[in-house]
């Protein structure tokens, strides 16, 4: 049997290269943040514990994670960050107990998968060394710390970036921070490990120098895709990151059979789903728990989020839709706004410059230019002519108002609400409504026209 290992991550660190006031962790990319990536990979391999370390704006970390509905994480506080090998001292209590076997990861390694993450831990098992690192050879290994080999090919030592001589820079094997770790020695070294004379930190990879000299046999496993284990240090590589992760869920979404044009343009949220053959045009933003059905055009620079669509529906350029629905066949735009609360029916039409809030806009029916409809029910088949709206709003409360099916409402009216408007109606043009209109009536509310023959040329005059 395979001994039992336990998952440690470091997220104690401020993140200065990120100049933020929140922590590095906390920052966004492919639509969660850094640390609930990389929770989210640890835990599809169901190791025995996940412990947390955290530390700068340690409630903030915790409390996102909270909220990402992510149970059973442990939390080891990092009282000073005075380095990564100092933070997993802070967890030596719990984390020495945990598992035979210890997986540290950095929290800022987002892309790292669980497949990899599988792997490692699998060749560690089988080569039986005290500890083995996760490495890549990297185009640019600036910044990362150094795989020093000895001559057998075993790690003898990681050097830092910083303290790395002309030499031992050329080295493009680097360190990911990722490490496994037979927990016991893991302790034992890292009670050793001295503060490092340029950063004044207790450097973790310092373990890996101690345990080889102990004569130890320290073990590497090469990642072959070395974009998995980019660390992000600052905003420049979170941009780089994050068009990284979108391209994934993109490419996902293409395989099962969506259109994208000009996928790299496109920004998509990993809980996103969409149906097969909806096309996806350039610039296109779907965020949150959006879901899209099948056969539907998502025109240029549109957001859309936390929304349903359904099957046939069409989204033309630059409409903004948020916690609203759409039902089958229906389409929306160019610039329309679906604020929350907004169901438009099957195959309804929204039109351009139409502002959509808490309201239903029934089976068939049209609202397609320049119009409000907010607090509002429109029943089935209404035409609600250019330039409409629902005066919901009297300064102190928001008021109803319905439209029944078959109505007419010509362009310009004002419907003051609370208010209905009856079946079959009609609505003249430019009518201010203040009081309710029976079923097949026509309603005409405005004032009568006056004619001055010859004023004009009485003016001039
Ligand atoms: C670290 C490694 C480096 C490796 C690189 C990979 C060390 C000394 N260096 O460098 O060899 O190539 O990662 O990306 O480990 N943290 C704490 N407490 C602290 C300091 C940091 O929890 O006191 C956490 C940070 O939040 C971060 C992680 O540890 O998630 C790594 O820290 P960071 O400062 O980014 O290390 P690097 O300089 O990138
Ligand atoms: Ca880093």
């Amino acid at each position: 049997m395979s001994e039992q290992f336990a998952v440690a991550i470091l997220a104690a660190g401020q993140g200065t290269r990120f100049r933020s006031q929140r922590a590095k962790v906390l920052h966004s990319a492919g639509g969660r943040t850094l640390i609930e990536h990389v929770v989210l990979a640890a835990r599809q391999l169901f190791p025995k514990g996940i412990f947390v370390i955290v530390g700068h704006q340690a409630d903030a970390v915790m409390v996102s994670l909270r909220e990402t509905g992510i149970r059973n994480l442990k939390f080891i506080h990092q009282k000073e960050q005075l380095g990564t090998g100092h933070a997993l001292r802070s967890g030596e209590r719990e984390l020495a107990k945990a598992a035979p076997l210890l997986l540290v990861i950095c929290g800022d390694t987002p892309l790292l998968t669980p497949g990899t993450l599988r792997s490692f831990v699998a060749v560690h098992r089988k080569s039986g060394a005290v500890a083995t690192v996760l490495t890549a050879e990297m185009e640019d290994p600036a910044g990362y710390g150094r795989i020093v080999r000895g001559p057998s090919g075993s790690v003898a030592a990681i050097v830092e970036h910083k303290s790395a001589s002309a030499d031992q820079r050329k080295i493009r094997e680097i360190n990911s921070g990722i490490y496994c770790f037979q927990t016991i020695h893991l302790f034992n070294a890292l009670r050793r490990v001295k503060l490092d004379p340029l950063k004044k930190e207790y450097y973790l990879t310092d373990v890996i120098g101690l345990l080889a000299g102990d004569g130890h046999r320290v073990a590497a496993y090469k990642t072959p895709d070395s974009s998995e284990v980019i660390g992000i240090n600052d905003r420049a590589e979170l941009a780089r990151v994050d068009c990284l992760l979108r391209a994934r869920k993109a490419r996902e979404l293409m395989l099962s059979g969506v259109t994208i044009v000009a996928p790299e343009t496109v920004r998509i949220d990993p809980d996103v789903r969409v149906g097969s053959d909806t096309e996806i045009e350039p610039g296109a933003i779907l965020l949150g728990r959006t879901r899209i059905g099948k056969n539907c055009r998502i025109g240029a620079y549109s957001v859309i989020t936390d929304s349903e669509l359904a099957d046939d529906v069409t989204v033309r350029p630059s409409c903004v839709v948020t916690e609203s629905g759409i039902a089958k066949g229906a389409s929306i735009g160019p610039f329309a706004h679906l604020r929350p609360g907004s169901v438009i029916g099957e195959d309804a039409r929204v039109g351009n410059f139409v502002e959509i809030k808490k309201a239903r806009l029934g089976r068939g029916s049209k609202a397609s230019h320049l119009t409000y409809l907010g607090d509002a029910t429109i029943g089935k088949d209404v035409n609600v002519g250019c330039g409409t709206i629902t005066v919901n709003y009297d300064g102190e409360h928001k008021h109803q108002t319905v439209v029944e099916d078959n109505a007419f409402v010509g362009s310009g009216a004002n419907l003051i609400a609370p208010v209905r408007i009856g079946r079959n109606s009609f609505v003249a043009a430019g009518s201010t409504i203040t009081e309710d209109v029976p079923p097949n009536a026509l309603a005409i509310g405005r004032a009568r026209q006056t004619m001055k023959p010859g004023w004009a040329t009485r003016r001039k005059k």
